[in-house]
């Protein structure tokens, strides 16, 4: 492989995967050189953490980029790796649109984007030109990509690295815990419903089988609070403190539902610094703080569950 075809160029994906015998040796060695990129780049990062649910639009990458935000204005310094490859969103989340592209070295390295509060942020979602083009991509191709924006992506030394991730337990998160020389722990969303609380199990599960600590478990879209201060529990009610006393983890804080969030959003625009004083951004302050109280505490931990239950 020629000096110039190194770094990150997700367009090899579309060669396929065979090949002859040279190819193949050849790949295995550009493999083990990205994951030696990664271990270093990672050892930069002093926490890197993975933001899990097994279950969709519950808010994910919500709260990776309010959490970003919220932490970045404490002073830390922050990035947030999207590694949502189907449906990317945390960049509109932290203000940068698709497509801004990321600045590519001579070395074959990318520069991530400066994002609201001064994020660092890297995204298929900055690389591809539209909302509409679907990357259809299997899971050894998603585990390449994942591979390669670890390597190749210039983080620079960090406090925290966020890593939004799409629903479920299967290719993208497998392949971060393996990649990653240490996963500091896992953040986890629910909202209130049964079905949501039933799926996150899941979740809990994975941390336990992957052997990687959970920070604790937050509750989004806990409840709505009408013009005249009533409340209503729009989703249920309790399901992420009952999570947390049914599996010995932390619960992290509630958020409430709040159009303004979903309005922002639908506008490309930081929900937290939008609204500041929202009672939506209040809660994302106390959670980031609770998050830093465990995490540089090293009070995470991994949780225990019977190999039944677990599967
Ligand atoms: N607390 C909230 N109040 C109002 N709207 C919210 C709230 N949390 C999230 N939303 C909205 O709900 C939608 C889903 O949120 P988000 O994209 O963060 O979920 P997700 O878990 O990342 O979804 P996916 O599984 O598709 O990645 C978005 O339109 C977002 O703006
Ligand atoms: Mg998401």
């Amino acid at each position: 492989m020629g000096e110039k075809e190194k770094g990150l160029r997700m367009d090899h994906y579309k060669k396929g995967s065979g090949g002859s015998y040279k190819e193949v040796a050849e790949r295995m060695k550009e493999t083990a050189r990205q994951q030696s990129m990664a271990t270093a780049n990672m050892l930069k990062i002093k926490y890197k953490l993975l933001i899990l649910s097994s279950k969709g639009g519950v808010g994910k990458s919500l709260v990776t980029s309010s959490l970003a935000i919220s932490l970045a204005l404490m002073g830390k310094k922050v990035g947030v790796l999207d590694a949502d490859f189907h449906g990317p969103s945390a960049h509109k989340m932290l203000g940068v649109p698709t497509g801004r592209g990321m600045s590519g070295r001579l070395d074959g390295t990318v520069d991530p984007v400066e994002a609201a509060a001064g994020v660092k942020l890297a995204s298929i979602g900055l690389l591809i030109p539209r909302d509409d083009v679907a990357l259809i991509w299997r899971g050894p191709i998603k585990a390449g990509a994942i591979r390669e924006l670890l390597a190749y992506v210039n983080w620079g030394p960090l406090d925290y690295l966020l890593i939004d991730l799409p629903p479920g337990t299967g290719d993208e998160p497998l392949t971060l815990v393996q990649s990653i020389p240490k996963v500091t722990g896992i953040v986890l969303v629910t909202i209130p419903s049964e079905v949501s609380k039933s799926v996150v199990k899941k979740a809990i599960a994975f941390a336990a089988k992957v052997k990687t600590p959970i920070v604790g478990i937050i509750e989004n879209m806990s409840y709505l609070r009408c013009p005249h201060g009533d409340v209503i529990y729009v989703f249920g009610k309790g399901a992420a403190e009952e999570l947390s006393k049914e599996y010995n983890i932390p619960f992290l804080g509630s958020i409430p539902l709040d159009p303004r969030v979903r309005e922002a959003s639908d506008r490309g625009k930081a929900f937290f610094l939008e609204y500041p004083d929202s009672e939506a951004a209040q809660a994302f302050r106390e959670i980031a703080a609770r998050i830093v109280d465990i995490v540089e505490g090293g009070k995470a931990i991994i949780p225990e569950i019977p190999e039944e239950e677990g599967g």
